[in-house]
């Protein structure tokens, strides 16, 4: 099994855009995958895939019901097969993620409250990896892929616990360049909070440009952190901002620019060719990771 978290402490770094295309990259590599989407916020994965229409539906079941105990129906109906993509499922955010904390910690008290055994304790934390084992979903995937918010959470300490393995977008532009120092002591703390190991599969730059300071700040990377660099992508706007626009992944937005053909509405510049190659052979040597 194939498993792991993108994460970064600052938002808007291209954590979603990532996870999305390396997704479809391991779908079309006939790796079945599951995204499973802890953001709160609408421009999530869900959004990208297309499954995010119960989002705001109160009363719809949703994986934080199910994470306190309280879900509605079959965990497994929470996932989306619709997503258009052959062997990519998703299990959609939900706006009831925005008070996860707040509902865990209840729900937390409530069920030792309530248990007879007084040492019993309810683990925040294993919550989601508790659901995925109840529900054969290890036996059903070869990969799960965690977006959470980008910020310390329950969402991001069940993606974690789940997946015990993250990949580290970072902006290198003056101010993301700052939090790259953090990002040992974030790994460090998370491997407190959650009393395991955690792998990373390394540090990504995204939307990379090669300004002086950009490229300083990547020889810094490079140097003194003590984890890979797997892969660096380039500054692309527009083929990104057609993600968002297309509410598609890369790979789906150069295909739908071939459909359109001749006088479409966009044409497919090489440097769009090399990031798609990017994102397979990133997926291919996170495949080759989980294998060894
Ligand atoms: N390689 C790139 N070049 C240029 N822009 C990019 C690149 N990758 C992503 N972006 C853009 O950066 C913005 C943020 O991307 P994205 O939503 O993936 O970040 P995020 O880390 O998931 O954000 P959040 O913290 O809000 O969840 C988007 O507008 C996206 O189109
Ligand atoms: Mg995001």
């Amino acid at each position: 099994m194939l498993a792991y978290t993108v994460y970064s402490e600052s938002g808007g770094v291209g954590k979603t855009t990532t996870a999305s295309n390396l997704a479809h990259a391991h779908a079309q590599n006939g790796y079945r995958t599951l995204v499973i989407d802890l953001d709160p916020q609408e421009a999530s994965i869900s959004y990208i895939f297309g499954v995010d229409d119960d989002r705001d539906d109160g009363h719809a079941d949703n994986l934080v019901r199910h994470l306190i105990g309280r879900g509605k129906d079959s965990f497994e109906g929470l996932i989306r097969e619709d997503t258009g993509i052959e062997n990519l499922d998703v299990i959609p955010a939900h706006n009831m993620l925005s008070g996860l904390d707040n509902s865990m910690l209840r729900a937390k008290e409530t069920e030792e409250q309530m248990h007879p055994d007084d040492d019993f304790e309810w683990v925040r934390e294993q919550r989601l990896d508790q659901l995925l084992r109840e529900n054969g979903i290890p036996e059903q995937y070869d990969a799960i892929i965690c977006d959470p918010q980008a910020s310390e959470g329950q969402g991001l300490y069940n993606a974690v616990y789940v997946t015990r393995t993250v990949l580290l977008p970072v902006e290198l532009s003056g101010k993301g360049a700052l939090s790259i120092n953090g990002l040992e002591s974030l790994v460090d703390g998370l491997e407190t909070e959650l009393e395991m190991d955690v792998g990373v599969l390394g540090v990504l730059p995204v939307g990379y440009a090669d300004t002086t300071g950009q490229s300083r700040h990547l020889k810094e990377l490079q140097e003194d952190l003590e984890y890979e660099v797997p892969a660096i992508f380039r500054e692309r706007e527009s083929l990104m901002q057609e993600m968002w626009d297309a509410r598609a992944t890369a790979y789906e937005v150069v295909e739908e620019a071939y459909k359109n053909g001749e006088g479409g509405q966009r044409r497919v510049p090489d440097r769009e060719h090399e990031t798609l190659e990017k994102y397979d052979e990133l997926a291919e040597d996170i495949q080759e990771a989980f294998e060894a």
